[in-house]
This record gives C-alpha cells, structure tokens and sequence, in this order.
C-alpha cells in the first residue's frame, strides 16, 4: 500500500525515481508524485493522478537533478487526484514528504497544532509535513528534532521520506510497522519501500527498524534511535534476480506467474531438500510444533485461502488439529487457544498488517509463531520466531497465483516432515510427488488456448457466477471465486456444492455460469448430483475433474496428482480462466481497480 523511493547521489534521480516507482506500481496506483531537488538547489514537484506513465507525461524532463523522494499512491484519506498525491509539501513549501502507511490521530494533531493552517488536501499526510514545518519553524527545531518530535506526536503506522529545501542535501527517514529499507551505493544511497525498486542501481540494503531515525546523505546513512543514540547496521545484500522481476515478453505479469509454477514447484522441493536427498525442515520448528496441541493458522485473502488446505495437510499428515482464522477477524475476536497453541502466519509479502497485528499479540502472549513468506526480512518474518520462505521468486501481479501453490506445497513438505518426525505411517513420498504435480501443472498451463476458449464462452460477457467443490475442492473453489472477482469484476461466489440448495440456489438464472471441481472419488457423485440440480435451474454449468472420476462431456480434465495435492493442479485451470475474462473484458489485468499487492493498513 503505498510504494517510496528516494534517491540522492550524483546520478540523474529523476530516471531512478520513476523507474523505482514503476517497480513499486504493485503496491497502489491511483495517483503517483516525485519532489527533485535541481543544482541550484530549487525545488520542483511533480504530481498525477493514475499511473506512473501519466506522471512521466508531467515531468518536466529539462529539470537536471541527482536528489529526490517519490511516491505511488494507494488511497486511504482523500479521493485519488492530484490534490491528494504526494508529495506533500508545508505551506511555505520548505519541507516535502512522501509517506505509506495511515495515522491515526491526524485529527487531533490538526486540532492541536495546525488551526491555522489551510490544509490543501484530504490527507493525513499532510499533516504529518505541516506538524514538522510548526516545529521547526515555531519552536525553532533543527530539522531532524523536528522530526522527531512529529514521530513521537503521531499514532499509526508510517514509512516516511523527507526533504527540506534549506537542507538539500539530506534526506530524513523513519518508520513504524511500515516497510522502508535504505539502499548504499558508491557515491550514492537510496530510500525504497521494497529492495525490488531499486535493485537496478544497489543490491546492498540496510533493514530499519520501528523507532529509528535515519538522515541520508549521498556519503553516509546515519540511524539513531528517539533518544539520539546512533545504531550501527550492516547492510545485507538481496538476492534478487533482475530477470524475475521483469515482464520478458509477457504481456502481463499474472500470466508469467501463472507459467512459473512448476518451476516454483521444482525450487521447493531443491530448497527442502537435504544432501542425502530427504526433505529437511529446522528441527526447532518440527519439535516445537510437534509439542503443541493445535495449529492456528492466521491469513488474508488467497493466503488464507491456501491455509484451509494447509489445514488438511497438517490434519492428516501430523494428526494435530488445526484451525484458519482471517486475520483481521481473530485479532478483535480471539477464539479460546488451547493450552501449547502454535501459530503459523501464512503471507506472501509478510507485510500485511492484519496478520501483523495477530503476531504482536501472538508474540505478546508468548506463543511459538512460524511466518511462511515469500519475502526475506519482511516484517512478519523478522517478528515471528521461526520462518520459512516460499521461494517462488517475486509475485507482482496484485493476483496472487504462484504463491498460493508455493505456500500449498511448503505446507504439505511441513507437514510430510512433522509427521515423519512423530513416527506416523504415511503413504505419500512428498518428493515424488511434487514432482508429479509439477509435470501436470505444465499440461495444464500448456492446455492455455483452450482454456481462453472457455473463458470467452462461460464467462466474458456474464455478471455473476459460482465455482462450487466439496473438500478440498470447496477450498479451490473459495481462492477460484476470489480470482475471478479481483480481476474481472464477475461477481463470483466459491460455494461448498452440497450448501447451495440451502438458499443460495435461489440465485441461479438462465445462463448462470457455475464451475464445478470435482478431484475426489468419494464425493465426485454428490457434486455432480449438484451440477445437476444447478443444470435443471438453466446454469451454464462447466466441470473440472480429476482423471479418475472424469465423465465424457466434463468441459476439464486435470492430471491426477496424489489426493492431498488436488489444489494445487485444480487451481491452475481457475487461474487461468480469471487471467482470460479479464483480458477479454479489457481490463488491466496486474492492477485490477481499487487495490493494491501489499496491503499495509488495517
Ligand atoms: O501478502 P499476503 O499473502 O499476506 O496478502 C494477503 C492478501 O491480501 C492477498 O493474498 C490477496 O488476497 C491476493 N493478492 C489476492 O490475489
């Protein structure tokens, strides 16, 4: 939610704050702004609604700069428009501040501090530049005091970039429960919410943490704490791959996503694997988790999604009962935790502030917590006693398709360990068959033009439609539903098959498309028994089954993989039908309306 740069060197910063803000578009891209600094030390701002293309149509490209903040916006006070971009600037224009994150007593401070202001926008970021302009200018504060006496004053979560104009040559930094990082380079240093904006330029980042302040110049980054003790930090370098973060000949990014996932599949298994070839986890994580009596796992959107599955697994593969919450439900709404609870944080990005909020409360009531994440050194992972990554490589498509098969398959390799560890019989080799399963992944993401076929006869023109699925196949059917409506804008309910002739049957028309899965022998004849029933109301019903109970007629056939692997090849045709009607019905399919990748507010 809301992506910085910031850049301040000898190099041309206006170039490298756009191409890092056009890196950050995943994280909000509804109006986009950069503040350079010229050699005369004169300042220009640069605002637009919309994209970082249109912002790119306002800059002034005569400006020569080698400093500057810049910012794209995810709307959280204020309609997205120019007015209500950042950078925000104090009413003298003297400071200008780019800032991801939400503050929650901003009217109080208003009231408190900033009366007779006119404020020019709707934000709560505002707020923030004009409360360290009142400061330094009436209380006569350097700038950095005055920063920090704005910090120590605001309530919220904030990643902030600032200049001052009378001060050029510096840029302020700090955080709270936001992401922000620091880049070093040679004879430059660069301020970024993701290590992906500006690895063109620097692999070496230096983490911060909540509570510093950092004053960047183009020589040093110095961090201090609230009371002015300076902190050392080594910089780590990223493992980023360029490659992996560009679109190559994809139109868009969803589908190169889509595509790597029998890759991803291959890398796990490599990653997990020991030298003898046997899959490996940490054995503080196994023995902790084998010591607890319940599994909660607690994540957000398609995360979530994938946790229902995980709970499967770790049912049957360890015997230890599990329990999904929404984060942003079990935070204000505490089930009762059993006596050793152990808590697993499902999270692609590991920013997500609902799930955050759970782990400082799971972490305050000492409870064991293990983050499974894509990203390394993210907030959850730093926070959470035990991490283990995803691998997948960087997901930017704001639809989430290759890290929810990552996060299945880390489940069930936990799970496969934690059991093997308890001395349970199992009759699954996880190694082989994740290999399976990325074999078949690979039929079906090569079945594409078919399935574009069948998303331009079922779904493009429709206004509704329904994945139904008992199981584990209701459980695809939820993260189907999901992707579908993110960004297509069908309205689409995943159903579990046997509860719709308990009411919602009722909304089932001629033409009603409802896509059923059907992966396991044991249930495949009620849900057809329910395609039947949603058939005589006039749906336009589509299957998807497993080759083993595959009938003549089903519109998909999905290689048969092992049955507690099922999701992770039955989501693949459901992805690729969503990328489809998307694309069919014009839309931008990586930046569907009104959302954004890391979603960094309550
Ligand atoms: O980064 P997280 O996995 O914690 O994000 C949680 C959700 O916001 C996310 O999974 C979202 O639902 C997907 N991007 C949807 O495709």
């Amino acid at each position: 939610m809301c992506g910085i740069v910031g850049f301040i060197g000898n190099q041309d910063a206006k170039e490298i704050l756009l191409q890092g803000l056009e890196k950050l578009e995943y994280r909000g891209y509804d109006s986009a702004g950069i503040y350079i600094i010229d050699e005369a030390n004169k300042g220009h701002l640069f605002k637009e609604k919309g994209r970082i293309a249109a912002l790119r149509e306002v800059v002034n490209n005569e400006v020569a700069s080698s400093k500057g903040i810049g910012h794209t916006r995810w709307a959280t006070h204020g309609v997205p428009s120019v007015r209500n971009a950042h950078p925000h600037q104090s009413t003298s224009g003297r400071f200008t501040l780019v800032h991801n994150g939400v503050i929650e007593n901003y009217q109080a401070v208003s009231d408190a501090y900033l009366s007779g202001i006119e404020l020019v926008s709707d934000t709560d970021t505002e707020v923030i530049v004009q409360l360290i302009a009142w400061f330094a200018e009436q209380e006569e504060l350097s700038t950095l005091d005055a920063f920090k006496k704005a910090i120590v004053t605001l309530k919220g979560s904030y990643a902030l970039a600032l200049m001052d104009a009378e001060n050029p040559d510096v840029i302020y930094v700090a955080k709270n429960k936001s992401p922000l990082l620091i880049g070093k380079g040679e004879d430059f240093n660069v301020v970024c919410s993701d290590a992906m904006a500006m690895i063109q330029v620097t692999n070496q980042f230096v983490e911060l943490m909540d509570g510093e302040v950092v004053t960047v110049t183009k020589e040093q980054i110095e961090i201090e704490n609230l009371a002015g003790d300076k902190i050392e930090r080594e910089a780590y370098t990223a493992e980023l791959d360029l490659n992996d973060i560009e679109k190559g000949t994809y139109a868009y990014y969803m589908l190169k996503e889509i595509d790597e996932q029998p890759a991803v599949m291959r890398k796990i298994l490599q990653h997990y694997q020991n030298t003898e070839g046997q899959l490996e986890i940490d054995s503080v994580i196994t023995e902790t988790l084998l010591a607890s009596d319940r599994v909660y796992i607690v994540a957000c959107g398609t995360s979530y999604n994938a946790g229902w599955v995980g709970k499967q697994l770790i049912e049957n593969l360890t015997n230890i009962p599990t329990e999904v919450h929404l984060s942003s439900e079990f935070g204000y709404n505490m089930p009762l935790l059993t006596e050793k609870p152990f808590f697993i944080f499902l999270t692609q990005s590991g920013e997500t502030a609902d799930s955050r909020q759970v782990l400082v409360k799971t972490n305050e009531l000492g409870h064991p917590a293990l983050t499974i994440t894509n990203v390394q050194g993210s907030t959850l992972s730093r926070e959470a006693q035990f991490t283990l990554l995803l691998h997948a490589g960087p997901e930017i498509a704001v639809a989430s398709t290759k890290a929810y098969t990552a996060q299945i398959a880390v489940l069930a390799i936990l799970a496969e360990v934690v059991g093997k560890s308890k001395g349970l019989a199992s009759d699954v080799d996880m190694i082989h068959e994740l290999g399976i399963v990325a074999a078949g992944m690979e039929t079906i993401v090569d079945n594409k033009e078919y399935l574009e076929e069948l998303a331009a006869n079922y779904l493009s023109i429709s206004r509704n439609a329904f994945y139904i699925g008992r199981g584990m196949d209701y459980y695809v059917a939820m993260e189907a539903a999901l992707k579908l409506k993110e960004i297509s804008y069908v309205q689409t309910e995943g159903f579990a098959a046997g509860e719709l002739k308990h009411g919602t049957i009722a909304l089932i028309e001629e033409g009603t498309p409802v896509l059923a899965l059907i992966t396991e022998e044991s249930i495949a004849g009620h849900t057809r028994g329910n395609v039947e029933e949603v058939n005589s109301r006039g749906a336009h019903s589509l299957v998807i089954a497993m080759e083993n109970v595959a009938r003549e007629g089903d519109q998909f056939v999905l290689p048969q993989v092992h049955a507690l692997l099922t999701p992770l090849i039955s989501v693949i045709p459901t992805q690729l039908l969503s990328y489809y009607t998307s694309l069919h019905r014009g839309n931008d399919v990586d930046k569907p309306r009104n959302l954004a990748k890391s979603v960094t507010v309550e």
